[in-house]
């Protein structure tokens, strides 16, 4: 008879900080360093190396893509000692590889984890967002509006003017149209290159990042881990998958999404309870970036858990030699 292990996320979380921890202190010897692939690997192979020390039985359920294209950490791969509960684990070793490769704010290392079954299995394919903080009535925005509407809507929650919020949106042609509507009414936008679970999670604390809202399509599996980060934070996230060619939508179908116009809540993608970590990179508006000094390396992570709302800011100083 198998047995089943409980999953104590409360236990688990400081392990998942560490797996945060070190990929985001791996890659920073890359960061400026204009190599994009050398960053990720860093990180890759240090996240995968501290995840197989947590006593779970772990399947990456969004990962570095499909197992004929990453090596490591690929959808589907067991991680872990294989002694512990049964968990999924959606991670991305370094979001934002551009932004170390050229030393640009924001980029982080993310991963979440959660019992089996508790995430979408969102396919490599790009996912039309919008998500707003927490405080706002449950649909305060959504898909079916234009983004003027939205933005509207949210300056009427809010009781403000639509001048007083602010869009963060990634910065690519095909958002050009988006934009020039957002700008007719007033409100301010903040472009970013890359890195949309961060632009995503600036919401969660529009007092200390100053954005009210995100909207636009990006990663759809970044969109599940901006899902599990507002699940402990807070907030309102909604995602509709966006097919290119019959490629996508045979990697959807192979993920087992039949419905492929399907606006997904947050807690269509975070179905159970879990716990996120990220840790800060470069410098950005939510975690600080990996500091040096002589012997140290020192990481700021975030460590939440959506059971209880707790969201810890820990800084972690690294003797390096
Ligand atoms: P990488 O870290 O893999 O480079 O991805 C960064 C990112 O900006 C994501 O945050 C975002 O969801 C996605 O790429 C956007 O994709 P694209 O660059 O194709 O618009």
């Amino acid at each position: 008879m198998t047995e089943t292990v409980e999953f104590h996320d409360r236990m688990l979380s400081l392990g998942l900080a560490r797996v945060s921890e070190a990929a985001a202190l791996a890659s920073a010897r890359m960061i400026g360093r204009g190599d994009e692939k050398k960053a990720d690997q860093a990180a890759v192979n240090a996240m995968r190396e501290q995840l197989n020390k947590l006593d779970i039985k772990g399947v990456v359920v969004i990962g570095e893509g499909e197992r004929d294209e990453a090596p490591m950490l690929f959808i589907g791969e067991e991680v872990g000692t294989g002694n512990g509960p049964a968990v999924d684990i959606a991670l991305d070793p370094l979001e934002g590889t551009t932004l170390t490769a050229k030393d640009m704010p924001n980029a982080l290392t993310v991963i979440a984890m959660g019992p089996r079954g508790s995430m979408l299995h969102a396919p490599d394919v790009y996912m039309d967002k919008l998500a707003v903080g927490p405080g706002f009535r449950r649909g305060v925005v959504t898909m079916d509006m234009s983004p003027a509407e939205r933005v509207n809507a949210l300056a009427a929650a809010k009781g403000c003017s639509t001048d007083d919020i602010t869009v963060c949106v990634l910065e690519r042609e095909r958002h050009e149209e988006m934009i020039a509507e957002l700008r007719t009414t007033g409100a301010a936008i903040r472009l970013i290159t890359d890195g949309d679970v961060a632009g995503i999670i600036h919401c969660a604390e529009a007092e200390r990042t100053g954005i009210d809202m995100y909207m636009g399509s990006g990663g759809a599996p970044e969109g599940v881990l901006a899902a599990a980060a507002l699940k402990c934070m807070g907030g309102q996230i909604f995602g509709r998958l966006l097919f290119r060619n019959d490629d996508e939508r045979a990697r959807a179908k192979k993920a087992g999404i039949t419905n492929f116009d399907r606006v997904y809540t947050l807690n269509d993608m975070v179905t159970g309870d879990v716990i996120f970590a990220a840790t800060g990179v470069t410098d950005g508006s939510i975690l600080a970036g990996i500091k040096r000094e002589p012997g140290f390396l020192t990481a700021e992570t975030i460590l939440m858990r959506s059971k209880t709302g707790s969201v810890r800011r820990m800084t972690y100083r690294n003797p390096t030699k």
